[in-house]
């Protein structure tokens, strides 16, 4: 396995596999893998014969009051996972290589990012969105794989990806949960003991959701706010909690077709996001 840090490398790289006729995968990343990447590489090298890994943490998706600076930065871990799996190249740039200038030019995909996390982070998808066209422009891949856990970023991308006509696919992975159901994330390494107990609520929440809508309850509401009273039973900092179309994002009032529960909330300083999707057929 190759270790990159350039563009101009890496663009040579996949020039090279592609002129070998080789499907390329791109699993992004910002390091601090856990299984949740895993299966992301896995399914990769499963459907590609060329599989890029970027580890890449992307200061432009973060707010200045955000944990930019603390963001786990696990590299040798990672390096390691990565060979593991069978990822052939990781592509690790510094922040000078990826922003050498001020970005003046950003990829803004509208009404789907000023919903759920977009609300509260303003700005934040518009520093992904930026990120993933210039690795998709760097790497040139034909398949790019991202996690189920970022519902939003998954719609929003692949919303940019029809937009711009860029020539590849992406897949979306399963969430991939600890034993008691918390959903696997890179921040989950900030919990303390107490809080990693407290932040299964959010999975909980999830359940009770998925639960009464098989039950036959068909308002939102009424999930919203039982599901709120879990989360504050656990002492968790609700940002949002909603109910809504898996495709616009927009709220919804009755459970009907398939839909995307979504929530965020802060477990101490934490904050963790996690959904499901209701499909009642
Ligand atoms: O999901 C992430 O880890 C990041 O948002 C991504 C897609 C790698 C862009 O920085």
């Amino acid at each position: 396995m190759k270790i990159i840090t350039t563009i101009a490398e890496a663009r040579d790289c996949v020039r090279a596999s592609r002129r070998d006729g080789k499907r390329i995968g791109l699993v992004p990343t910002m390091g601090a893998l856990h299984a949740g990447h895993g299966a992301l590489i896995e399914r990769a090298v499963a459907e590609c014969d060329f599989v890029v890994v970027s580890l890449f943490v992307n200061p432009t998706q973060f707010a200045p009051t955000e944990d930019l600076a603390r963001y786990p930065r696990t590299f040798e871990q990672d390096k390691a996972y990565c060979e593991k799996l069978g990822a052939d190249v990781i592509f690790a740039p510094a922040a000078g290589e990826m922003y050498p200038q001020e970005q003046i030019t950003w990829v803004t995909v509208e009404k789907l990012t000023d919903k759920l996390c977009g609300a509260s982070r303003p700005g934040h998808f518009r520093g992904v969105t930026t990120v993933c066209a210039k690795l998709f422009n760097i790497t040139t891949p034909d398949v790019a794989y991202f996690g189920q856990k970022d519902a939003q970023q998954a719609v929003v991308i692949r919303r940019m990806i029809a937009d711009l006509n860029l020539p590849l696919e992406i897949r979306v992975c399963p969430i991939v949960r600890e034993p008691d159901g918390l959903a696997m994330s890179s921040r989950n390494r900030y919990l303390s003991p107490d809080e990693r107990q407290r932040a299964v609520c959010l999975h909980h929440a999830l359940e009770h959701s998925r639960q009464r809508a098989a039950e036959g309850c068909r308002d939102a509401a009424t999930l919203i706010s039982e599901m709120q009273a879990i989360i504050e039973n656990a002492r968790g900092r609700i940002d949002y909690i909603n109910i809504v179309d898996t495709e616009t994002l927009e709220s919804i009032a009755r459970i009907g077709q398939p839909c995307l529960v979504a929530l965020a909330v802060h477990i101490g300083s934490t904050r963790l996001i996690d959904n499901c999707i209701l499909d009642l057929k």
